[in-house]
């Protein structure tokens, strides 16, 4: 290979789940105990941007986050990395012409616009964006679903951050998790009403990665293993139905009780974890009090692993919903208002 560089870029959003994914069923693949299902904000609030280059010049794989160094040593973007080498040489094999870029080391640069690990899905949006830059760079025939795949071993919520509008991660039952991917349960012009509103609680860093939580509620709470059977299977059917059509109360309702069921495992694992904090329960009240205002369900929070609420609504109640939180808390410090459309299409891949 010559010395000339190649470089690809690419934006991926943040997603935020209605239904929760919450406990692995290998870790080594991140294959879940359930299927999940999202929402994917527009890319113009919160996304992560990301730069993927090689030449022969670059002397090792290297990966910056905001400028700081991050180490890519770790069995999951390791995994991402050899999988797309690996769909690279495939190229390689049946073009003899084609550059050896699977030979080359990477550079891969990344900008979030948003807190890192505040429980703001900062891994999905982050390993999204690696693996469709790498892809790009490496120009492989695969679609979103595919690549889905290979982001769900980077981070389980990833999978669902390679489409926009409404996604949902079907959890599979192959062992090598080949059907263990995501796919659009319907694009954002389907539903181009839907708001969401982002209470930023806190930016610090949480205290209890996700994986780490999940390996304790597998290990210890015995309403997961409700959950996992008996709860999460119908709510996907209901979640995709209420969906398909654009019923928002059925929507919202779904989305507040598997928050709290996710919380309630999360509180009931030993020793118990407590992502909400006293800021978002008084987010949840908020919520309440503006559905009984309006005498009808006009907004629904949902909360990861992590403090601050999301709250989804659809624009005709901006007055109410995002309104009201900004005339309530905009003064007080500790809140961050961020609100945009959520749903608008994601950049299509070229
Ligand atoms: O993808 P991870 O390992 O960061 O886990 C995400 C877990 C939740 O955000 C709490 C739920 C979800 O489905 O995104």
């Amino acid at each position: 290979v010559d010395e000339e560089t190649y470089k690809a870029s690419t934006y991926a959003p943040v997603n935020i789940a209605v239904i929760k994914y919450w406990g692995k069923r290998d870790t080594k693949l991140n294959l879940p105990t359930n299927s999940s299902l999202s929402v994917t904000l527009s890319q113009d609030d919160l996304r992560t941007h990301t730069t993927a280059s090689c030449s022969s010049t670059v002397e090792k794989d290297s990966l910056t986050l905001n400028g700081k160094d991050q180490d890519v040593s770790g069995a999951r973007t390791q995994a991402c990395l050899r999988e797309l080498r690996r769909l690279r040489k495939d190229v390689e094999e049946k073009d003899g012409s084609a550059p050896k870029l699977s030979e080359l080391k990477l550079k891969i640069v990344s900008e979030n616009n948003f807190p890192t690990a505040a429980g703001l899905a900062s891994s999905a949006a982050g390993f999204a964006a690696l693996v469709r830059a790498i892809a790009d760079l490496y120009q492989l025939p695969a679609t979103p679903t595919e690549l889905s795949r290979i982001a769900r071993q980077g981070s389980g919520s990833a999978c669902r951050s390679l489409f926009g509008g409404y996604v949902a991660w079907q959890q599979g039952d192959k062992e090598d998790g080949s059907d263990s991917l995501a796919y659009e349960v319907a694009p954002a012009s389907h539903w181009p009403e839907m708001r969401a509103v982002i209470l930023v609680a806190s930016a610090e860093k949480k205290d209890v990665s996700s994986t780490a939580g999940m390996q304790q509620t597998v290990a210890t709470s015995a309403l997961f293993k409700h959950r996992a059977e008996n709860v999460v299977p119908g709510r996907m059917k209901a979640m995709e139905a209420a969906i398909h059509d654009r019923d928002f109360a059925a929507f919202a309702q779904l989305t507040t009780r598997d928050s709290n069921n996710f919380h309630a495992c999360c509180a009931d694992t030993d020793p118990p974890i407590f992502y909400m904090n006293d800021t978002s329960r008084a987010a949840v009240r908020m919520c309440e009090a503006i559905n009984a205002a309006a005498g009808n369900v006009v907004c629904a929070y949902t909360f990861d692993a992590g403090p601050n609420a999301v709250v989804y609504y659809l624009a005709e109640h901006e007055k109410e919903v995002a309104g009201t939180f900004k005339a309530l808390l905009g003064e007080k410090t500790g809140w961050e208002g961020k609100r945009g459309g959520a749903v608008e299409a994601v950049k299509k891949l070229p």
